[in-house]
């Protein structure tokens, strides 16, 4: 049973019982709706309380549901919401830990409110791309007032319930616990003490209105276009909230149930609830079971005070967790711990980050050259020279020095981990952390499985990324892991439509007009044009038969390696960050068009958006189906937190979910018939061939 009945004495005590978080699916509607029918037809029960088991009151309606029949299937939240309302005996909610979207709404519609301090409070709809549909939008602005209700709704941010009471007026809580523990029999008592009053108090007959009127509601409208330009959401929450302000509450909501029946449709929505649901999945591996036991992780050793050993060190001084940084010279590891210095004085100075704070991050931090202080160490992530032969005598300095057990990380980029795990006598305690730059700022963290990594090493890093607020995705060993074995495709493609006729500015305005927050070109010259020189190098011979555009070298040739020589596929002016055309580029794509033989076309910019975004599918299609991701949202969540992939298209796999794979393959074929392009990349990969024949989905 997902809700249970029990009568304590005089008192009826319904208790949601839906872990995790009391999610309001259909059988909770229905435990809740018997509760109330039985309550009311026994002689003994006075008042009714409802209350939430576990770890919260509740989190809601049942977002697994959405899209589902069981999801309006009656009784629905709508159809519970009334039942409390029209019963004969007063209903309190006792409120503690989480009371959210569906279950603040099931909240307000109850008699009175009885709430533990502490409680997260919040209508998060906005979040998924919605508005609260069970009254939210027209109760909340009731017990709270309008601006409070609005920056709520609004922003889906989370209030504690103490924050709330202290509000001049509310009507939100009849009442504050003294805790968690006594909520349940302080709301007994509170029902007791309000068994017999009649009338019984609805938030539904409170006024509402602003004494601005329509002119606050106005300027709030403005106020959330400017922030929120791709999202339809925000603006529709201003228009509920105003409807509740005009005409009757049962006029309100109507206004509220026709927006939010049309934003669940909107595909930003679908975008949103498809994260919100993959950034959970991706922090699971199907063969490590949730209950493995972890490796305790109470410090960390860095290897290497560059660009990536500062950012990964402040991911873990953030967290409380001490940190060594090892370098080979003093001058090294003084610059890394200034670079550390700086930024955290940065943000000291922007008011982000008390001076405590900041005494207390610095005071966790500790410098050494000598692989001997690393022994208290549990983790080491290894951040030096992008070479194999050094990663080598690292990792057996680190094989030599560091505790049995500790787990011994790299942050490598390119390079093979079980190559590096092999250079140990403990390859089982290797793991790749793939970090991305600037480390103590990007999300996303790829955890690289070798083909030994034990499980509980796989377990640990997991729940230490989630500590250091990353969102972790599990790769496998393969070149470029997920994330840029993609990316490579994607660059080319950026490549070919160059010889086909487009200049580096019209395909980033294209991909940019899309969403992504920066096109393949200015994203090399932010990156640095020579790490793809490199590995271009490299591959010249390893795979010799691979095609590209030989207009990124020639580029290269000329010495503009982007932002940091102040040219690359733009100019930069020093400080700045603003990528100006150049003459002298486009005139070298045209020189080495001509010498190709190749007559320039107009290319649409849907082209240029379908080859970029369809290179990266079809990739994905191929790491799907060789192992190294498990789950398609997986994939949306490596180009959602880690390249920039637009968040209101949740994703490559999501988009072209969207899109219909059908529809992605028949343009692959097109692309295939180009004799510029590279017809056997367009080859639609085996899975995304079957999917696409059977009108399935990736995310399914
Ligand atoms: N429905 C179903 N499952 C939910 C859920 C919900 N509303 N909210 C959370 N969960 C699940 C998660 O999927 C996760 O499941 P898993 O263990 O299988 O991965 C589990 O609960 C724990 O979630 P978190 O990892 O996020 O746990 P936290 O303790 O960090 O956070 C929380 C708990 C604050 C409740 C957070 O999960 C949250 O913000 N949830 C979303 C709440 C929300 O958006 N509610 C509005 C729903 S829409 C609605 O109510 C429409 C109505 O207006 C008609
Ligand atoms: P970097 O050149 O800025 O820093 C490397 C540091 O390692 C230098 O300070 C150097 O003195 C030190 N070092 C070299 N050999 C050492 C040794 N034997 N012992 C101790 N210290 C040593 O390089 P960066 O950019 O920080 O890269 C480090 C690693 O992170 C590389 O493997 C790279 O591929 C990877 N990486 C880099 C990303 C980036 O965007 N820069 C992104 C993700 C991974």
């Amino acid at each position: 049973m997902t809700a249970q009945y029990q009568l304590h004495g005089d008192i009826a005590v319904i208790t949601l019982n839906n872990p995790p978080v009391n999610g309001l699916g259909l059988a909770t509607r229905q435990g809740i709706a018997d509760g109330l029918a039985q309550a009311n037809a026994e002689p003994a029960a006075r008042a009714i309380v409802i209350t939430g088991a576990g770890k919260a009151f509740s989190g809601g309606a049942d977002i697994k549901e959405f899209g589902s029949p069981k999801a309006m299937q009656e009784p629905n939240l709508l159809s519970v919401i009334a039942a409390i309302e029209k019963s004969s005996k007063p209903v309190v909610a006792a409120i503690h830990s989480v009371v959210m979207g569906g279950g603040l709404e099931l909240a307000l519609g109850c008699h009175y409110r009885v709430a533990a301090p502490g409680t997260s409070v919040a209508l998060p709809e906005v979040k998924l791309g919605l508005l609260p549909g069970a009254g939210g939008t027209q109760r909340l602005p009731r017990a709270l007032g309008v601006e409070p209700a609005l920056n709520m709704i609004v922003s889906g941010e989370p209030i504690k319930s103490e924050m709330l009471a202290m509000l001049p007026g509310q009507k939100l809580f009849d009442k504050m616990a003294a805790s968690a523990e006594t909520l349940l029999d302080e709301a007994m008592n509170y029902a007791r003490s309000v068994a017999d009053v009649r009338p019984m108090p609805l938030v539904r007959d409170l006024p509402c209105r602003h004494p601005q009127g329509d002119a606050y509601f106005q300027f709030a409208r403005n106020m959330v276009k400017g922030m929120s330009k791709n999202f339809p959401a925000p603006g529709k929450c201003v228009d509920a909230v105003q409807a509740a302000t005009k005409g009757k509450f049962e006029a309100g909501m109507t206004t509220e149930r026709e927006l939010f029946i049309n934003l669940m449709w909107t595909p930003e929505s679908k975008a949103l609830r498809h994260i919100f649901m993959a950034e959970r999945a991706a922090s699971k591996i199907p063969d490590v079971p949730a209950d493995t036991p972890l490796r305790a992780i109470n410090s960390v050793a860095v290897i290497g005070a560059g660009t990536m050993g500062g950012g990964i060190s402040m991911n873990f001084l953030n967290a409380g967790i001490p940190v060594v940084m090892l370098e080979m010279k003093q001058d090294a590891l003084d610059r890394g711990v200034a670079t550390i210095r700086k930024n955290y004085e940065s943000q000291v100075k922007k008011g982000k980050l008390k001076q405590d704070k900041y005494d207390q991050r610095m005071s966790l931090l500790s410098t050494t050259l000598s692989y001997d202080a690393l022994t208290n160490a549990d983790m080491v992530i290894e951040a030096v020279f992008e070479e194999i032969g050094v990663k080598e005598a690292v990792f057996k300095e680190l094989d030599r020095v560091m505790k049995p057990g500790a787990i011994l990380a790299s942050n490598t980029s390119t390079l093979n981990v079980d190559a590096i795990a092999d250079f140990t006598k403990r390859p089982q305690d290797v793991v790749g952390l793939h970090f991305f730059s600037p480390a103590n700022v990007m999300r996303l963290l790829e955890v690289v499985r070798g083909a030994k990594t034990a499980k509980d090493v796989m377990a640990t890093v997991m729940v230490i990324a989630k500590k250091i607020k990353k969102t972790a995705v599990v790769s496998g060993v393969c070149d470029g892991f997920i994330g840029n074995r993609m990316i490579e495709q994607y660059g080319r493609q950026g490549g070919f439509l160059l010889d086909e006729g487009c200049t580096p500015a019209q395909v980033d305005k294209a991909i940019e007009k899309f969403g992504f927050a920066m096109g393949p070109f200015r994203m090399g010259d932010l990156a640095g044009n020579d790490i793809g020189w490199a590995i271009r190098k490299r591959r010249s011979v390893e795979r010799a038969d691979m095609k590209y555009s030989k207009t990124a070298d020639l580029l290269c040739e000329k010495g503009r390696f982007g932002q940091k020589t102040g040219a690359g596929w733009y100019d930069y002016v020093a400080g700045k960050r603003d990528a100006i055309p150049n003459a002298e580029v486009v005139q070298m794509i045209q020189d080495y068009r001509k010498a190709q033989g190749i007559t320039p076309r107009k290319i649409s910019d849907e082209e240029i958006v379908q080859r970029l975004v369809y290179s990266l599918v079809n990739e994905a299609a191929r790491i799907l189906e060789d192992g190294i991701a498990s789950r398609a949202s997986d994939i949306d969540m490596v180009y959602l937190m880690g390249y920039g992939f637009p968040i209101y298209r949740g994703g490559p796999m999501n988009y072209a979910d969207q899109v219909g794979l059908f529809n992605v393959v028949q343009a692959m074929k097109r692309f295939a018939q180009n004799p510029l392009d590279d017809a056997k990349f367009w080859e639609p990969a085996p899975l995304l061939a079957r999917l696409a024949a059977e009108g399935k989905t990736f995310n399914s």
